[in-house]
């Protein structure tokens, strides 16, 4: 259970337990145009050479592949399956959500990202939350966000990829106009949200038809969907951001389609056309740390996933063992500090947040007991001692979230990797088709505080984005990748991408392996979430040192690639959760 700190070989690490895919030759084809048909049925883990993805599904996986083989590079492919996740995953993306890009670009050896989060619309304020219940907050006009999806699609493109956006979505407009199968995560997430999709007519006629959701097994296309990708393809973003598709958004968002006879009251959102001409897709600086001499860079604010992890990591690196019990103590100390200090926010104390010496001074609150509950913030403020603990009185609590979000990961045949997490917040976004174009909205603004809770970095604000906890990760050795990795799941995105590296490197596993072991996530919360697998393994030796472990049946839906020796990549998706995802990778042999 306690690994013993060692020094990790960085480059020749060889997983075990894969299954090997046999692709068919490249095609010659351009990029964009649409895949020959591939894979019958999707599997967890592909190992090969010349590029690789792994998604959630099968259809955007073969999306991204078809690019990849056409000549196109990662963000090429990356921006192909988001696309085709918003036609066969549509309760977690789409054209309008959100979402963060970690890009490698292996020409100049440097890590860039994409910041494609939502924004609150201008005339929102601190209070515009307030005394609203969360349950009515999720499904209205109030919580959709200015999306960033299309946004940072064409920024993407523009500055690391081939194709035009047109060119890109073509993959999932086959998909959307030919139809994909229905499979029982489909189904179930259909039926969960069908006491609401009933509610608001649009998303009834798509998504209910004839008054259930699509049986299993059957096809279902969203040829309005195809059309709005063909002219998004041909318009570009300035369809969406002040043309007549961003009109369209906004007399959604103001007046949603309620079904007459409906009793739900549907609050009204603050979007107006300007928002959207306003916003703007923004590359920042990613978060770095070394954990065991491999760089980890993720997103920085208005993510919390780079500093949560890189601050848990450098906590678990100033340990002398790392274990389960380290794990969720990291992971708990680095929440509390997320809580009192990130948010899309100027003087977010990132570089401190991230310093080993507040990692140090964080670290030797660590015993061999769980901390008490809840833990406080510490004082990132460049003057570390030893064991130096705020009063509890300053501790910020974890709000709940939920399963929602999707991640994906390509790398090209040049070395190019993305990790890239998509959003469109509930699964299932606020439940509000836009009328004809066969798209969901987000309620991303459910990611805010909503107060009152003075000094909270993440209360609304006109033109704020939400925190976030996505965290997509790439990990480097001596400038090369090594990893690259990311998980849906709210906040618990966070400890999942934590588990795994400490899966993978403290716990020695393999990929495969450190994807599929039952997860556990602590978010400086009374009671430690963990599935039951986890339980029945280290539930024991956890209570006994003070842990208090609840059942969450599955957290998170990884994906990951990583570089083993001599060029050979292994994609790994979920073997089970979510119903399992896809790796590709683009031939077996080199
Ligand atoms: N909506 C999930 C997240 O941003 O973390």
């Amino acid at each position: 259970m306690i690994a013993r700190r060692l020094a990790v070989p960085l480059a020749g690490i060889l997983a075990g337990g894969s299954v090997l895919l046999v692709q068919p030759a490249v095609a010659a084809s351009p990029p964009g145009q649409v895949s020959p048909p591939g894979q019958a049925e999707k599997r967890p883990v592909a190992e090969g050479y010349g590029g690789a993805v792994a998604t959630v599904d099968l259809d955007a996986s073969e999306a991204a592949l078809g690019v990849l083989r056409r000549g196109g590079n990662a963000v090429d492919a990356a921006v192909a399956a988001a696309a085709t996740l918003g036609v066969t995953e549509p309760y977690s993306a789409g054209l309008a959500g959100g979402g963060f890009l970690v890009y490698y670009d292996a020409r100049h050896r440097k890590v860039h990202t994409i910041d494609g989060r939502e924004t609150a619309p201008r005339a929102m304020t601190a209070t515009s939350l307030e005394g609203i219940a969360f349950d009515e907050a999720v499904t209205s006009g109030l919580s959709a966000g200015v999306p960033g999806s299309v946004a940072q699609w064409e920024l993407a493109l523009r500055r690391f990829g081939t194709l035009p956006l047109g060119q890109a979505l073509k993959p999932a407009i086959k998909v959307a106009s030919e139809g994909f199968t229905v499979d029982q995560t489909f189904y179930d997430q259909t039926a969960a949200n069908a006491a609401r999709f009933k509610d608001f007519t649009s998303t009834a006629k798509l998504y209910l038809p004839g008054g259930a959701p699509p049986p299993v097994g059957s096809t279902f296309r969203n040829p309005e969907l195809a059309d709005t990708y063909r002219r998004l393809g041909r318009e570009g973003g300035g369809w969406l951001y002040g043309g007549r598709l961003g009109s369209e958004v906004v007399a959604t968002v103001k007046s949603p389609p309620v079904t007459p006879g409906s009793t739900r009251n549907v609050r009204p959102g603050l979007m107006e056309l300007s928002d959207l001409r306003a916003y703007r897709a923004i590359e920042r600086p990613p978060t770095k740390v070394t954990y065991k001499g491999m760089d980890v860079y993720g997103m920085a604010p208005p993510s919390s996933g780079g500093s949560t992890v890189g601050e848990a990591l450098n906590i678990l690196e100033a340990l002398p063992e790392v274990g389960v019990h380290e794990y969720l103590e990291a992971s708990r100390l680095s929440f509390a500090d997320r809580g009192k200090y990130v948010g899309d926010i100027p003087g977010v104390p990132l570089k401190e947040l991230l310093s080993d010496g507040f990692a140090k001074e964080r670290a030797c609150l660590v015993g061999d007991r769980a901390l008490p509950h809840p833990a406080p913030a510490g004082d990132p403020d460049g003057a570390y001692g030893p064991c130096r603990a705020a009063s509890p009185a300053q501790a910020t609590p974890t709000p709940a979230e939920g399963p929602e979000t999707t991640h994906l990961v390509v790398t090209d045949r040049w070395g190019n990797v993305v990790a890239y997490n998509i959003t469109i917040e509930s699964t299932g976004g606020n439940g509000i088709v836009v009328p004809g174009r066969g798209f969901l909205l987000n309620n991303e603004l459910t990611d805010f505080t909503f107060g009152p809770a003075p000094g909270d970095p993440n209360l609304p604000a006109p033109g704020k984005r939400p925190r976030s906890s996505m965290a997509p990760t790439i990990v480097l050795a001596d400038g090369r990748p090594l990893l690259a990795l990311g998980s849906p799941g709210g906040s618990t995105i966070i400890t999942t991408v934590l588990q795994i590296l400490v899966n993978r490197w403290d716990l020695g596993m393999s990929l495969p392996d450190a994807l599929a072991a039952p997860r556990a996530t602590q978010r400086n919360t009374a009671q430690t979430q963990a599935e039951q697998g986890f339980i029945d393994r280290y539930g024991t030796g956890l209570t006994a040192k003070g842990h208090s472990l609840v059942l969450n049946p599955e957290i998170g839906a990884a994906t990951a690639v990583e570089f083993l020796r001599h060029g050979r990549l292994q994609a790994v998706a979920e073997p089970t959760r979510r119903g399992g995802g896809s790796a590709l990778v683009v031939s077996e042999r080199r």
